[in-house]
């Protein structure tokens, strides 16, 4: 570490502004050092002095080669009902075992063990709406909501091993449902709330759910999501379900069914609801949760996660990524829809007994400077982010944040997609006002938690996620599994399980191996991305190399796309393809044939947009609509999205030898 240490005060010695210095392009670039005082208070600085290393690197290299010794470590910090026998189970691989034999419940160390001590009364979560109202809920106050919500589950007959399908817009009562169907042991299923009626449909059917917890509404720049309405949609194509609670956001009148739907606030109301709920003892193994992601081909995939391994790896990545001390007030900005919100909203700060923040709606309503209002008036000292927020913000220039006092943020974080280094440099100079390191972290709904992150001690390179975090192992390679050179592009892969892998797909483990494991006889997991690893083993990921389009950060398949677009009646066959867009990373742009006896129109393009915002939601509505009358395919009949795209960018189409004639 003190090499480190000198080595970076005699780089900020001699440089004033390292970050105006252009990027590199084999990524060599200049280092960002931490400061003295960053590193002496990390806590993975107390870490590795605990563990008597003298340098970060060697406390990597020691996880590595005993990555069970380092994950047993880390849980001994939590409680568990019954210790594990083995830390890891690799006779049934791909399908990892972590704390085999172990029992514990995610809900009982993110909130019962903390309502036992002082804790009680600390803040767990601050929530803002976009109207400016506001709810705190301490350890104590979430506990008994979590109970009460949990007993009601149960008394409706929410059983263990039950899915519970949650559609819900960004309020506390998402969060509580959440835990509360942990604490009973259900699975909970949250469909993020900016999904539309098939997406939604399509999740409850796959989970086969009896129960949704949904809201007469959310608010979005002042303007009313109509939650409810699509719900009711949702559910009539979905004959699995059989009740449905209603949460009270909006006010405004909503369709209510009697004999399946249910005021969550009259059920709150009753004796049944207790404030006194057991959590139930749960296999370590057991599943906590399961979370949709959109894959390369057909539905989205039900990515399935647990209440040990994933405890244990969430928990521990934002200890010493984000370096969560007692007195931190922690903001990640994501929806708890998404795997960053489940993971780093409402699990690991818990977990962690911290004080989150929470916020309704959208950053720049009313103004441009509402976040960083927020991060004013509520001291968050780290905030976590996704580059499109940060490209969307920038926009508006530096007068905005520049109006509020940020001297409470310490670190800063990215998460979704490459940060390109314009963006992190202004993150890190306007935001961060050059004394808060910004923590890339790659990850993905499957991996549960960060995989390749920098923590607060990490020397930083723009746009680069660094390195593997602790036990991780992480390699760029050629298609037949070898390592790729130095700055040479490659599938990233990682080489070794981890305690937050997710365990398989819902109903469907052989798409689970073919789909990450089907490097054999390497057996590495395929994460999908391509990347390359510089001289100093930083990674740099390039990019999906599937067909998933990450639009402002959110993960969509084309494959949804084209059949929201093949379910209108004028659609033949379509296709869709991500563009570069300069705030959402990525904007949708589809090619649809027409049915006989439509012809393309404006009017109708704007037709089908809106058919996909209906069906899949606001977030998919395409772009572009380009009406053609042939689409290019492969000899076997697979459409060429690739050619497409280079055709639109004006690029060369590469080879296409297998192209139909
Ligand atoms: C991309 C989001 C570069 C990547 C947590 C990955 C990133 C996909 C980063 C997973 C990052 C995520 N730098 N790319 N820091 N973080 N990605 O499942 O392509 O929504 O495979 O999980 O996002 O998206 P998902």
């Amino acid at each position: 570490m003190s090499d480190t240490r000198d080595a970076a005060l005699k780089e900020i010695a001699t440089l004033n502004d390292s970050a105006a210095q252009p990027q590199s392009q084999n990524g060599a670039e200049r280092f960002h050092y931490p400061s003295q005082e960053v590193v002496e208070h990390a806590n993975v600085t107390a870490y590795m002095k605990a563990k008597g290393f003298n340098a970060f690197d060697e406390l990597y290299a020691w996880s590595i080669q005993n990555p069970q010794e380092f994950w047993s470590d880390q849980a001994k910090e939590l409680e568990w009902f019954e210790p594990w026998e083995e830390v890891l189970d690799e006779s049934t691989a791909p399908f990892y075992k972590w704390f085999v034999g172990a029992k514990t419940n995610i809900v009982h160390n993110a909130i019962d063990r903390h309502a036992r001590t002082w804790r009680r009364n600390k803040l767990a979560l601050i929530w803002e709406g976009e109207d400016g109202s506001h709810r705190t809920y301490s350890y104590h106050t979430l506990d008994r909501e979590v109970s009460k919500i949990a007993s009601v589950l149960k008394s409706m007959g929410v059983q263990k091993g039950d899915i519970v399908t949650i559609y819900l817009p960004r309020i506390p009562e998402l969060m509580l449902c959440m835990l509360a169907c942990a604490k009973i042991g259900a699975a909970h299923s949250v469909v993020y709330g900016g999904f539309s009626v098939e997406a939604l449909a399509d999740r409850m059917d796959d989970a086969k759910s009896k129960l949704l917890i949904t809201a007469d509404g959310g608010f979005m720049r002042n303007k009313v999501i109509e939650l409810k309405k699509i719900a009711d949609e949702a559910m009539a194509r979905t004959p699995t379900i059989q009740s449905c609670i209603v949460v009270k956001r909006t006010g405004h009148d909503v369709n209510m069914e009697s004999g399946r739907d249910l005021w969550l606030h009259d059920l709150m109301a009753l004796p049944i609801a207790s404030p006194n709920c057991p959590t139930e003892p749960m296999d370590a193994e057991d599943m906590l949760f399961i979370l949709y992601t959109s894959g390369t081909t057909g539905r989205p995939k039900g990515v399935v996660h647990t209440h040990g391994g994933y405890m244990v790896g969430a928990y521990t990545t934002l200890k010493f990524v984000f370096d969560i001390k007692e007195e931190d007030r922690w903001w990640c900005a994501a929806d708890p829809g998404w795997i960053t919100g489940h993971s780093y909203i409402v699990y690991s700060p818990l977990l962690a007994g911290a004080t989150s923040f929470m916020y309704e709606g959208a950053p720049n309503y009313p103004y441009p400077d509402r976040w960083w209002q927020l991060v004013s008036r509520h001291a968050i000292s780290i905030l976590y982010t996704a580059p499109t927020a940060i490209r969307g913000l920038m926009r508006f220039g530096e007068a905005w944040p520049n109006r509020h006092d940020l001297s409470n943020l310490r670190l800063l974080g990215s998460v979704g997609e490459p940060i390109n280094p314009e963006a992190w440099r202004w993150y890190h100079h306007v935001i961060g006002k050059d004394r808060c390191p910004i923590m890339d972290t790659w990850w993905q709904t499957e991996t549960g938690h960060f995989m390749i992150t920098p923590t607060p001690v990490t020397p930083l390179k723009p746009g680069s996620a660094t390195r593997p975090f602790f036990g991780i192992e992480v390699d760029v390679v050629h298609e037949d599994g070898s390592s790729c050179d130095a700055n040479e592009d490659g599938l990233l892969v990682i080489k070794r399980p981890w305690p937050g892998m997710m365990r398989t797909i819902l109903n469907d483990p052989e798409r689970y191996v073919s789909t990450y494991w089907d490097k054999e006889p390497v057996n590495m997991y395929t994460v999908g991305d391509s990347a390359r690893k510089d001289e100093d083993g930083y990674i740099w990921v390039i990019g999906r190399l599937d067909d998933v389009i990450k639009v402002s950060g959110y993960r969509l398949g084309t494959a949804e796309v084209e059949s929201a677009l093949v379910s209108h009646q004028s659609v033949a066959e379509a296709a869709a393809i991500g563009l570069p867009h300069d705030i959402k990373g990525s904007a949708i742009h589809a090619f649809v044939i027409l049915r006989e006896g439509f012809e393309g129109s404006p009017k109708l393009e704007e037709e089908l947009r809106a058919h996909v915002g209906h069906e899949l939601g606001p977030i998919a509505r395409p772009d572009a609509i380009n009406f053609v009358s042939t689409l290019p395919k492969t000899r076997s009949g697979k459409i060429m999205r690739r050619v497409l795209k280079a055709q639109a960018l004006g690029q060369d189409v590469g080879d296409i030898s297998t192209l139909e004639s």
